[in-house]
């Protein structure tokens, strides 16, 4: 698919008008469209495609004030204020659900019965056998772009959001039953700016970029 001169300008005003909004108005945000907001995101890519990025979506008001209770201080009135909060975590058992993700693929044609059973079965091998912390830093990395995806997915639907690292994880994971299976990626804040974000400014690409060599 060719990418025209519009959808290049879309992107760029979606990417540039991301801020990180720290007051919300009161609105209500439907599951389907949280769902919409969702899918997109879960176009991200992922490590062997494995897809281990878990939503815990507190939209209710019990899990709203739940959800309040685990971020830091300085979080509290944004995650009450906002439409839903979005808790990303990244499953360190994602690579079971190989078998499903390949049957998938069958069955819209990219991939042949044959193939599936190698594929399911390399990667229960290989992902079987890594230590914890590895999958935790896959599961971290793939959190981290399926959260990112999120938040522009979001945006383009003229929804705005606040990324939090401020939570208390083991508060998090208690209050909501989440179980060691689960990391905790990041809390996300989804919702109808009060207040637009305030800008911020990136260091030259001079500053973070290393043209062939660290030296
Ligand atoms: C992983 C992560 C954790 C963050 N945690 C918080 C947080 O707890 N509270 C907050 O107000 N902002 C938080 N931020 C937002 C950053 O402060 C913000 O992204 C940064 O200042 C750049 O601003 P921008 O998002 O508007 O471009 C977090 C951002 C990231 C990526």
């Amino acid at each position: 698919m060719t990418v025209q001169v519009q959808d290049v300008q879309d992107f760029m005003k979606v990417v540039e008008g991301r801020r990180s909004v720290r007051s919300y108005e009161p609105a209500d945000i439907s599951k389907e469209v949280l769902k919409e907001i969702l899918e997109t995101a879960t176009l991200a890519p992922s490590s062997s495609n494995m897809q281990p990025w878990r939503f815990l979506v507190a939209h209710d008001k019990e899990s709203k004030s739940k959800l309040e209770s685990a971020v830091l201080d300085f979080n509290k009135q944004r995650v009450a204020e906002a439409s839903v909060g979005i808790v990303v975590l990244g499953d360190l058992k994602g690579y079971e659900k190989a078998e499903d993700i390949y049957s998938q693929a069958v069955k819209a044609g990219y991939m042949t019965e044959e193939f599936k059973a190698q594929f399911v079965q390399n990667s229960l091998n290989l992902y079987g056998s890594l230590p914890q912390d590895k999958l935790k830093e896959i599961a971290l990395v793939d959190g981290g772009l399926v959260s990112m995806q999120l938040m522009l997915a979001a945006r383009a639907k003229g929804y705005d959001t606040l990324p939090m690292g401020g939570y208390d994880p083991v508060k998090l994971k208690e209050l909501f039953g989440i179980s060691d299976q689960y990391v905790p990626v990041m809390v996300i804040a989804l919702g109808k700016a009060a207040q637009e974000g305030r800008p911020t400014t990136r260091l030259p690409i001079d500053k973070v970029t290393f043209w062939n060599s660290m030296a």
